[in-house]
């Protein structure tokens, strides 16, 4: 298998006209309300059995989500994770990364 995981693939896989390769957090914000708030809780603060997402360097967060979007098993509730992140883009894993870094519930 090849791994194509860090931030020049990243930058590449966004495309060099790209100038701004740093994810849209608000952007990730949105999405996290859509599709992933439901088990992360708001801001990505963890419920029960649900890890807590935010507050992570976006370098941790992004490999995770790459990572369960390749079928990756970490814990034992792995599978939910890897359904969510399949039809994840290379540029929304950036954008949620943005958001999670400084995600607070207020
Ligand atoms: C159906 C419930 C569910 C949904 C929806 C969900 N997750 Fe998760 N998530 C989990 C579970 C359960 C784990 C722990 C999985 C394991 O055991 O490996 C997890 C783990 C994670 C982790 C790794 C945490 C760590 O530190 O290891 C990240 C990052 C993450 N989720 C982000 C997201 C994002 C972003 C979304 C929305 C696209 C999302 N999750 C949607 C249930 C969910």
């Amino acid at each position: 298998m090849i791994k194509l995981i860090g931030p020049m693939s990243i930058a590449l896989a966004l495309g060099c006209s790209n100038s701004v390769v740093a994810g849209d957090a608000s952007a990730g914000d949105q999405l996290f309300h859509e599709s992933c708030h439901a088990c992360h809780g708001p801001a990505g603060i963890g419920v029960s059995s649900y890890p807590k997402v935010s507050g992570n360097p976006i370098e941790y967060t992004r490999e995770k989500l790459i990572a369960y979007r390749a079928g990756q098993k970490f814990g034992p509730n792995s599978a939910l994770m890897i359904m969510m992140a399949k039809p994840l883009t290379d540029e929304e894993i950036e954008n949620l990364s943005a958001y999670l870094k400084d995600a607070k519930y207020k």
